[in-house]
């Protein structure tokens, strides 16, 4: 435990998922007040984290949570954007809008829509930190074997939303960066373990990331360590994209 992050309040989204949940705690331990949101799960989470119910797909949801978190307490709010999900190797040529919609609408829609509404009440409080969780897939990869071209395809939006929310909220103290993880072994891939041996034999380091060397970093971008990173992204691989 520390005071890294005494005095700060900090909401993540996809909160009950495995990066998510990490990062909460991590943050807790560090002496956040942490606001987790996530669709479901949110029971996994210590007692001491404020859960929060929010559909990311639904503006209303997305306003209503943001007006509830803002109601008794005008402390600004820090954003973590974490939630996410991927289609389950799925060639273009085949995919249903219906599955194109479904992965745009949380991993880029509910993205926008999340740091939209966190970033004006942040603005108008004199700035503050907002980091989100991209993927290697956006850039710096496309993944194989699996087929997930709308997953990259996200991804790639949310690092391009990163850096032009950077550009347009850095000069009024709203900085705004990312973080890119390579392969972490969590729920989103447990319908790919087949593939993991060839995942891990790509990456130079042979292993998957931890959760604690994704929550550090997401940590660092949210301290005062990094004031001056705007738009960073932070490629987290172990050295997959080199390959
Ligand atoms: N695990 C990896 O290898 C990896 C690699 C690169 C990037 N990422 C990214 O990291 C982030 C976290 O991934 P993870 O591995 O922890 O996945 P996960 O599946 O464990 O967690 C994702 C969470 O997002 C939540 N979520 C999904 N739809 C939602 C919605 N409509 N509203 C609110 N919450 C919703 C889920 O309930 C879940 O708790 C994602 O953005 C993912 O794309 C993961």
């Amino acid at each position: 435990m520390t005071d890294r992050f005494a005095g700060r309040r900090i909401a993540v989204t996809g909160a009950a998922g495995g990066i998510g949940a990490a990062i909460c705690a991590s943050l807790l331990d560090e002496g956040a007040r942490v606001h987790a949101l996530d669709v479901k799960g949110l029971e996994v989470l210590p007692a001491a984290v404020d859960t929060v119910e929010v559909d990311l797909t639904s503006e209303e949801s997305v306003v209503a949570a943001v007006r509830r978190l803002y109601a008794t307490d005008d402390t600004p709010i820090d954003l973590v954007t974490c939630a996410g999900i991927v289609e389950n190797d799925v060639a273009a040529e085949d995919m249903p809008m219906s599955l194109y919609d479904a992965v745009m609408g949380v991993n880029l829609r509910g993205v926008f829509m999340t740091c939209r509404e966190f970033g004006r009440e942040l603005l108008v409080r004199g700035g503050g930190a907002i980091v989100n969780v991209a993927s290697m897939s956006g850039n710096a990869v496309v993944n194989h074997p699996q087929r997930q071209s709308v997953y990259n395809t996200s991804k790639a939006g949310v690092s391009a939303l990163t850096r032009s929310l950077a550009v347009e909220w850095g000069p009024r103290g709203v900085r705004v960066n990312a973080v890119s993880p390579g392969y972490v072994d969590t729920p989103l891939n447990a319908l790919k373990k087949h593939m993991h041996d060839k995942w891990l034999g790509e990456t130079v380091l042979g292993r998957f990331g931890t959760l604690r060397e994704i929550s550090a970093a997401v940590q660092y971008l949210l301290s005062e360590e990094a004031a001056f990173c705007c738009g960073t992204e932070l490629l987290i691989d172990g050295g997959f994209s080199l390959r």
